[in-house]
C-alpha cells in the first residue's frame, strides 16, 4: 500500500490504452466489466491519455461513461491522465504552462465533474519548455482544484530533482518491464525511493511479449502492427528477445506460474523493501480473468530474483525501446 494525493493505493493499477483503440474497439459491455474486476482486485491506479483513442472516443470518454454508471466508484479510483501530445503520428509534445492548462480543462469538459483527474502530467518533456514551467503550472491547476496531483513520465533523475523543488510530485511513469529495466539502473528507481515518489511501471507485460503469446512476429495483433517498426521487433532483434522470453517462461513454469504473473511479480518484488520505491505496474487486460491473473502476485525469493538476473544478463535485450524519433522524446 502506498498514499497518493491522499488515497490509498495498491501495488496494482489498470492501463487504459488498449481499451480504446481506435482500430479495435472494445464494446462496453465487455470493458465495465473489466473495469469492476480491476477495483475488485483492488487495482485502483488507472492510466489514461486524452490521445488513447480518438478525439472523440477517447479513455476520457470512456471514463465519462463508466462513472455516469457507476458513480460509487468515483472515489475509489485514483485516475492519472497524461496531455501534451500535439500529434501521437508524428511525436509533437507541447509541454508549455497555456496547452497544460488547455489539456487539463479540456478533459476536465469531457469528464463532466463525474470523475475528477486525480493526477495530470505531460506525457514526455517538452524539450522547448523548462520542466520548472510545466511544473510550476501544474501546481497552480493542483491549487485551483482543477487536478489532484501532479505525475511526470519518462524522466531522468534530475529532471524529477528539478521538478521536485517546484512542487511535490506525486507520481512519475516509466517503462518497467523484465526486458525494460533502465529505471533501475539510471537513478530513477532511486530518486523516487529518496523523494518517496510511487511509479506507474507502463508496459509491464512488454505490451504482450512477456505474456508468451508472442511467438512470431506474427503474432503481433493487427491492432498492434506499428510495433513491426520497433527495433526490438526487427528480424535480427526479435530471435534474441523470443530467446530471452522462453528462457523466462522456462523459469515461470518452474514456480508454477505464468509467465504474466512472473513479470509482473517481478515488477513489484521491491515493493515495501528499504531503499526501493513502491512501484504499481498498469498492465492493459481486456478480459476479467486476464486481470485477475494480472493481481495475483506469487512471491519471489531472493535466490528467485537473483535467477531472474541471471537469465536477464544471459539473454540481453536486443533493440532499443522505440524508434529513433521516439526516443529523442524520452530522456533516456
Ligand atoms: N507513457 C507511455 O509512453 C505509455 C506507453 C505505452 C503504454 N502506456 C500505458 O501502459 C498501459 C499498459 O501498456 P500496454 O497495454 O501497451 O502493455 P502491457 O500491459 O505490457 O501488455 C498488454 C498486452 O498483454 C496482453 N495481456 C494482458 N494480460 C495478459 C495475461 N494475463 N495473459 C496474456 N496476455 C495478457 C493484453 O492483451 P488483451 O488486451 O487482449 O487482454 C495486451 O495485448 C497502457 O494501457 C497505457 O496506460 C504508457
Amino acid at each position: 500500500m502506498a498514499v497518493v494525493t491522499g488515497k490509498a493505493i495498491t501495488d496494482n493499477g489498470l492501463g487504459l490504452m488498449k481499451l480504446v483503440l481506435p482500430n479495435d474497439v472494445t464494446p462496453d459491455d465487455v470493458i465495465f466489466p473489466v473495469l469492476k474486476t480491476a477495483l475488485e482486485c483492488g487495482a485502483n491506479v488507472w492510466n489514461g491519455a486524452d490521445f488513447y483513442g480518438t478525439p472523440d472516443h477517447n479513455s476520457l470518454h470512456l471514463m465519462n461513461r463508466y462513472f455516469t454508471k457507476y458513480p460509487e466508484d468515483a472515489d475509489k479510483v485514483v485516475l492519472s491522465i497524461k496531455g501534451g501530445v500535439v500529434s501521437i503520428a508524428t511525436y509533437q509534445v507541447d509541454a508549455s504552462p497555456e496547452f497544460m492548462r488547455t489539456q487539463v480543462d479540456s478533459a476536465n469538459k469531457i469528464l463532466d465533474g463525474k470523475k475528477t483527474i486525480d493526477l495530470f502530467g505531460p506525457a514526455r518533456v517538452d524539450p522547448n519548455v523548462p520542466i520548472e514551467r510545466t511544473v510550476e503550472e501544474l501546481a497552480q491547476l493542483v491549487k485551483e482544484g482543477k487536478i489532484g496531483g501532479i505525475q511526470l513520465c519518462e524522466v531522468r533523475a534530475d529532471t524529477i530533482r528539478r521538478a521536485s523543488k517546484v512542487a511535490r510530485i506525486d507520481m512519475i511513469e516509466a517503462e518497467v518491464s523484465l526486458w525494460s529495466t533502465d529505471i533501475f539502473n539510471n537513478g530513477v528507481a532511486e530518486t523516487c525511493a529518496e523523494l518517496n515518489i510511487s511509479i506507474q511501471a507502463y508496459a509491464p507485460l512488454g505490451s504482450g511479449m512477456l505474456t508468451g503469446q508472442i511467438k512470431s512476429i506474427d503474432d503481433l495483433p493487427t491492432s498492434d502492427r506499428r510495433r513491426l517498426h520497433f527495433p526490438r521487433y526487427q528480424p535480427e532483434n526479435l530471435e534474441k528477445n523470443l530467446a530471452l522470453v522462453r528462457e523466462l517462461e522456462k523459469f515461470a513454469g518452474s514456480k508454477g506460474c505464468s509467465l504474466a504473473e512472473l513479470a509482473l511479480s517481478w515488477v513489484k518484488s521491491g515493493n515495501g523493501k528499504a531503499g526501493k520505491p513502491f512501484v504499481v505496474p498498469i498492465a492493459g487486460a481486456r478480459s476479467e480473468k486476464r486481470v485477475r491473473e494480472n493481481c495475483a502476485a506469487i512471491d519471489l525469493s531472493e535466490e528467485d530474483l537473483e535467477k531472474i538476473a541471471t537469465i536477464l544478463d544471459s539473454f540481453p535485450v536486443a533493440g532499443e525501446r522505440y524508434p529513433a524519433k521516439a526516443m529523442e522524446y524520452s530522456e533516456y
